[in-house]
């Protein structure tokens, strides 16, 4: 009965410890050569500065964690097996010995000892990752967490954009060290800003503005996602950080900073009619025009993005036309209502989202 029960707690904590270390798997869709994705989203290879810090505290804490498992499990193996029913016992009670000071003493005393160990290892990693004096020339972002997207502000450079934060590769070397410095805010629930190979997990709260900073030291698409529950789309409050050379970077933000281009053709100019007709402009911001709702995300250079509902589906045609005909199709319960429109409407308007670029 007692190794019965040993036994299957055993195997729940085995399970449980895998299941911990098993990396976090997403899928993502390619995007091009010059980008490499980085697709298992996993805290075991960090690729930027305060991932690096909480790795190597994490690692310690884990090997003092194994030490532990290793000796009370040995142990209770041990006894298990040694002092287990035999062909010679007689039923009677074995002589009961009761207490010992100095067993009591060292099952006091060793585990206190680990752990104001462990307490000194985690706050000093995250002391050390919260008082980060951030450079005067640090990339400032303010992040906004929606039910369920992100909205992304770069104050300093005047751009706004959505779910896909864009940020220049830092560096090793401390003198070309280009540190992003996020600013963390919610427009309703807590969400969790978490991309695991950049930095740890930090939550947006409402009325409050929490800090993260990343230092990337290689270019690429990382993938994260919010990591606390925010309601029915949480899962799909997917977030993408897409890390540039200083150049790349450059490019994007003056791409981002251009004028929109108007529509041309006879089904762009009736698609923007009618988006302007609709209600979208309510929740939507287009550059300068009229459309500067603040409710959803801001398409003003909509088609530069890899996709679309906050990482639900790449962005292309057939998914932006899905996306208008009714929203509910593609990410069920969103905010967004099935706007009703007909499927000439439908086709007219995504003529001229695409123009967004
Ligand atoms: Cu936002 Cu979960």
């Amino acid at each position: 009965m007692q190794s019965g029960r040993f036994f299957s707690k055993f195997v729940f904590g085995l399970t449980g410890l895998i299941t911990a270390l098993a990396p976090v798997v997403v899928h993502a869709e390619s995007i091009g050569a010059d980008y490499k994705v980085h697709r298992v989203a996993d805290m075991f290879q960090p690729l930027s500065r305060p991932a690096e810090m909480i790795h190597e505290g994490a690692l310690l804490v884990l090997l003092i964690c194994l030490g532990i498992f290793s000796v009370v499990t040995g142990l209770t193996i041990y006894i298990v097996v040694r002092f287990r029913r035999k062909e010679t016992d007689n039923d009677q009670e074995p002589p009961q010995i009761y207490g010992s000071s100095h067993i009591e003493m060292a099952w006091t005393v060793i585990p206190i000892l680990i752990t104001v160990v462990l307490i000194l290892v985690t706050s000093r990693t995250i002391g050390e990752i919260q008082n980060m004096k951030m450079p005067e020339d640090a990339l400032k972002v303010r992040v906004v967490g929606h039910q369920w997207w992100w909205e992304i502000h770069y104050p300093d450079l005047g751009v706004i954009t959505a779910n896909e934060l864009h940020i220049p590769v830092s560096s090793r070397d401390p003198e070309k060290a280009r540190p992003t410095h996020l600013l963390l805010q919610s427009a309703d629930v807590i969400h969790s800003f978490w991309v695991p190979q950049l930095a740890g997990k930090t939550d947006l709260i409402p009325n409050r503005t929490n800090e993260l900073w990343l230092e990337p030291y290689q270019t690429g698409v990382y993938l994260g996602n919010c990591a606390e529950y925010c309601g029915t789309q949480h899962a799909n409050m997917l977030l993408r950080v897409i890390v540039h050379t200083p150049e790349e970077f450059e490019r994007w933000v003056a791409q981002q900073k251009a004028p929109v281009p108007e529509p041309v053709t006879a089904q762009q100019i009736e698609g923007k009619r009618l988006f302007f007709a609709y209600s979208c402009m309510n929740c939507h911001k287009i550059g300068d025009t009229v459309a500067q709702g603040l409710f959803g995300p801001d398409l003003t250079k909509l088609m530069t993005r890899q996709t679309i509902g906050a990482g639900v589906a790449p962005l292309n045609h057939e998914t932006l036309w899905r996306w208008v005909r009714d929203p509910q199709d593609l990410k069920v319960g969103c905010l967004m209502p099935d706007m009703q429109l007909q499927k000439h409407e439908v086709d007219d308007v995504v003529a001229y989202l695409e123009t967004l670029k």
